[in-house]
């Protein structure tokens, strides 16, 4: 005999509240129902709760009906397609669901080689992030497991040598900033100019195109590499113990001119 789902969702549900009883995790999960009775499934019902656990989405309260749908506070009715509930989404609704948080990703990756693809043997979001342990994205992303499972390497290692030299460049920068802080003078104007180059550059990798990534990084570096050497010789100037002032108002121009060179380097797309 065939268990109705309801029933039997309701008897697991009644026992998990049973076991979460004690201990007690964060009350934002508490109040989740999804999370309460996955949470004491067994196979692939559960694993998605321990692999969402301890994902940057987990830190954000990103829970599991952000992404399927449903009513988090009503065990009875959580998975009513009336509250919303999707189920296991189709690969091709994947991007529109990341991408109602994650809109120029999204609008980036549709209009991509890989976009293009979807659901002809191109990845979605999920191929690369993972779906439930998703966490902080960086370059690291970009290797040969990953990408040379439907085609060769060569393109991607490509794109990944010009971002790496980029990501270099300023990480070093922040490093020489940091030295100047650390010496009295004022770096916030510089820091924010460059945490916004760096936010600008981060925004490059969806579009996989080669071509692209390497003219944008070159120019980034060149404009950067100018900023460096004024970087490099307020360093100098602090080490022969100058005055701060002098440093100060320095720093304020840099920052005016990443900012303008950003601009410069952004209005032509
Ligand atoms: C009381 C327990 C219970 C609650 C509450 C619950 N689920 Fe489920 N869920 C289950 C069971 C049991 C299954 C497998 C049977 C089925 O598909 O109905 C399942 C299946 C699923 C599936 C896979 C469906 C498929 O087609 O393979 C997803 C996705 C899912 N639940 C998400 C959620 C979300 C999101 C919530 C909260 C809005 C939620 N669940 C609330 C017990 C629960
Ligand atoms: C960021 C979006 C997102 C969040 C948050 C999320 N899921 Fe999922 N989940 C997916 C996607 C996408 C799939 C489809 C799998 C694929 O194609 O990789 C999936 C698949 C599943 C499945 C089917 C697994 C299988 O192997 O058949 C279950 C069950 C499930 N999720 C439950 C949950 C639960 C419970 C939570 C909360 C702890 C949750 N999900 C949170 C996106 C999400
Ligand atoms: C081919 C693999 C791949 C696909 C497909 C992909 N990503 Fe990414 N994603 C990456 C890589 C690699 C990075 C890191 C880029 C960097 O550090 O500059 C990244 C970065 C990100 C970031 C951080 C961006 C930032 O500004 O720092 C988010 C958010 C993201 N991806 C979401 C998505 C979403 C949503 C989709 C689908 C619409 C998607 N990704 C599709 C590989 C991929
Ligand atoms: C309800 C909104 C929402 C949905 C839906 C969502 N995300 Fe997120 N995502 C967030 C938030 C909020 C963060 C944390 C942002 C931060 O701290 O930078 C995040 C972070 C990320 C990051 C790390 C970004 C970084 O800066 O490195 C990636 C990668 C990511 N999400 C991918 C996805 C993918 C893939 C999906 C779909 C399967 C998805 N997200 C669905 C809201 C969402
Ligand atoms: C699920 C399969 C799949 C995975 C995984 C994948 N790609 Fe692709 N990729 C494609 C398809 C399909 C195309 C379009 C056809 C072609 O150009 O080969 C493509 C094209 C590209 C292109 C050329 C774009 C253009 O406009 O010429 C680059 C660059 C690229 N991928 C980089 C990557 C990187 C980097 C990764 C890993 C982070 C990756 N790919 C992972 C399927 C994939």
């Amino acid at each position: 005999m065939k268990i109705p789902t309801s029933i039997f969702a309701l008897m697991s549900f009644l026992a998990c509240t049973l076991v979460l009883a004690f201990p007690a995790p964060a009350a934002s999960q508490t109040q989740n129902v999804c999370i309460q009775c996955h949470g004491s499934l067994e196979g692939r019902l559960g694993k998605p709760v321990q692999q969402w656990q301890g994902s940057i989405h987990e830190q954000d309260g990103v829970t599991c009906n952000e992404c399927h749908g449903g009513d988090p506070k009503d065990a009875v009715n959580a998975m009513s397609p009336a509250r919303g509930f999707i189920g296991v989404p189709e690969e091709k609704d994947i991007p529109g669901i990341c991408g109602r948080c994650h809109i120029g990703v999204n609008r980036d990756y549709l209009a991509s080689a890989h976009g293009k693809a979807l659901g002809k043997g191109g990845p979605s979001c999920v191929t690369c992030h993972g779906n439930h342990a998703i966490n902080r994205a960086s370059l690291a992303l970009i290797n040969e497991r990953s990408c040379s499972r439907c085609h060769s390497y060569e393109r991607a290692g490509e794109l990944k040598d010009a971002m790496v030299k980029t990501e270099t460049l300023i990480t070093t920068m922040e490093d020489k900033i940091d030295t100047i802080r650390k010496g009295g003078t004022d770096t916030e104007p510089l820091e924010k100019a460059l945490f916004s180059a760096r936010n600008q550059f981060h925004t490059l990798f969806h579009d996989v195109d080669v071509k692209k990534v390497q003219n944008e990084s070159a120019r980034i570096n060149r404009d950067l590499g100018k900023i460096d050497a004024s970087l490099e010789a307020i360093l100098k100037k602090l080490h022969e113990r100058r005055i701060a002032g002098a440093i100060a108002v320095g720093s304020a121009l840099l920052a005016a001119l990443i900012l303008y060179l950003l601009r410069k380097t952004y209005e032509k797309n």
